[in-house]
C-alpha cells in the first residue's frame, strides 16, 4: 500500500524488444535508487507495443523477460510496484476517456508519432496516432508526482501535462499533474553506427541490449563511429564530435566519471585505446545484470508471482482514480 508521506514515481517500457543501454542509461538505471524515497509504479507497456505489429507469442515471452531483466537492474519487487499494463484493464479504459481530451493537432505534433510513421509506413494505425491519450492514461491513474524517462518521452509528458489541466479546469481537481524527471547525463544515448540518431531496438547494430555477450558488446564498441580528429580526440563537443560524446556520456553514465576527468584520463591517446576502454566498462556494467536476469528468466513461477502482486496493488489504485474520472465525466455508476 502506498505511503502517503512519499511522493509517487511512475514508468513504463515497451515490451518490444530487450533492454538497451538508452533504456538502461536513460531510464531503469535511476529507478533503481528511488524506491525507498518514492512510491514507485513500473510496468511493460505492452498495450503500447501493439501500435507496432508484434509476433504474439514473442510479445508474451518478452513482456516477462523484461520483467526480470526489471529486477536484475535493482528493482527490488518488495519496494516497487511491478505489473504488466494490460493486466490492470484501467489504462485502457482512462485511455479511452482521455482520448476525449486531447486534441488532433496535439498528437499531430508528437515526434514519436512522425518518426514511427515513416518507419512503419505500411501500418500507420489509429493507435499509433492515440498513443499519448494511453500514456497519460497509463501516468495519470497513479497521481504520479514525477515520471522518470529519457529525453525522447518529454514530449509526451508534457501533453500529459496538458491534459490533466484540460481536465481539472473542466471538471475541478482530478489528477495530479506530473513532472518529467529526465536524467542530467544518459538522457539520450545515441547509436553507436549513427550518432545523430537515438539509440534503438530497430538499429541493431548501433544499439547495445543489455543481455548482449561480452563478445558482441566489445565488436559494437570497436565498430563505433567516432571522427578523424587527431589532436584532441577525446572531448566533449556534441555538436562537431556527436559519436565521441556519446561515448563519453555512456562511459560517465556507466563510471560516474565526469567530462573532465574522463578527457584527462584519454589525454594524448586515439580512438584505438578510447572505444575498447568504454566497451569494457560497458560489459563490467552489464555483466551481473545480465547474469542475474538469465537466472530468474529460468524462475516463471517467481516471476509470475511478482506480476500478479504488481497488477493487484496497481489496480487498487487505478482503479480508485478511475472511478472519479467516470462520475465526473457523467457515466452511470455500474450497479455491481
Ligand atoms: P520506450 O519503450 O521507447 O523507452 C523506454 C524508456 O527508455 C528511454 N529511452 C532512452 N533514453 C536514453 N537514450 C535512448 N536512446 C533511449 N531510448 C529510450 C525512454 O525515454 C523511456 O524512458 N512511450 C514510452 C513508454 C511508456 C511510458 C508510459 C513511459 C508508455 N507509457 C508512461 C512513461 C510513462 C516509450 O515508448 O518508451
Amino acid at each position: 500500500m502506498d505511503n502517503n508521506d512519499k511522493k509517487t514515481m511512475l514508468s513504463g517500457i515497451q515490451p518490444s524488444g530487450d533492454l538497451h543501454l538508452g533504456n538502461y542509461l536513460g531510464a531503469v538505471k535511476n529507478w533503481a535508487a528511488l524506491a525507498d524515497e518514492f512510491n514507485c509504479y513500473y510496468f511493460m507497456a505492452d498495450l503500447h507495443s501493439l501500435t507496432v505489429r508484434q509476433d504474439p507469442k514473442e510479445l508474451r515471452r518478452r513482456s516477462v523477460t523484461q520483467l526480470a531483466q526489471y529486477i536484475a537492474c535493482g528493482l527490488d519487487p518488495e519496494k516497487n510496484t511491478l505489473f504488466i499494463q494490460s493486466h490492470v484493464h484501467e489504462h485502457a479504459e482512462l485511455g479511452w476517456i482521455l482520448n476525449c481530451y486531447t486534441m488532433f493537432g496535439e498528437l499531430s505534433r508528437m515526434t514519436q508519432f512522425k518518426d514511427k510513421c515513416a518507419k512503419n509506413a505500411d501500418n500507420i494505425n489509429g493507435g499509433l496516432f492515440t498513443y499519448p491519450s494511453l500514456m497519460a492514461a497509463d501516468i495519470l491513474l497513479y497521481q504520479p508526482d514525477y515520471v522518470p524517462v529519457g529525453e525522447d518521452q518529454k514530449q509526451h509528458c508534457e501533453l500529459t501535462r496538458d491534459v490533466a489541466i484540460r481536465f481539472n479546469n473542466i471538471y475541478g481537481e482530478t489528477f495530479k499533474v506530473p513532472e518529467p524527471y529526465i536524467p542530467k547525463v544518459g538522457a539520450r544515448i545515441m547509436s553507436l553506427g549513427t550518432p545523430t540518431s537515438k539509440m534503438s531496438k530497430s538499429d541493431p547494430q548501433g544499439c547495445v541490449f543489455i543481455m548482449d555477450k561480452p563478445e558482441d558488446i566489445a565488436r559494437k564498441f570497436r565498430r563505433a563511429v567516432t571522427d578523424s580528429d587527431t589532436e584532441r580526440c577525446v572531448h566533449y563537443d556534441p555538436q562537431n564530435k556527436p559519436g565521441v560524446s556519446n561515448l563519453m556520456s555512456i562511459y560517465s553514465s556507466v563510471t560516474g566519471k565526469t567530462f573532465e576527468q574522463i578527457e584527462r584520463e584519454f589525454d594524448g591517446q586515439g580512438y584505438g585505446a578510447f572505444k575498447p576502454a568504454v566497451g569494457d566498462a560497458v560489459i563490467e556494467a552489464m555483466r551481473p545484470i545480465r547474469e542475474e536476469a538469465e537466472r530468474m528468466i529460468a524462475d516463471k513461477a517467481y516471476l509470475k508471482d511478482v506480476y500478479t502482486e504488481g497488477a493487484r496493488r496497481a489496480s487498487h489504485v487505478a482503479a480508485k482514480t478511475l472511478r472519479r474520472v467516470y462520475k465526473k465525466v457523467g457515466l452511470v455508476e455500474k450497479p455491481f
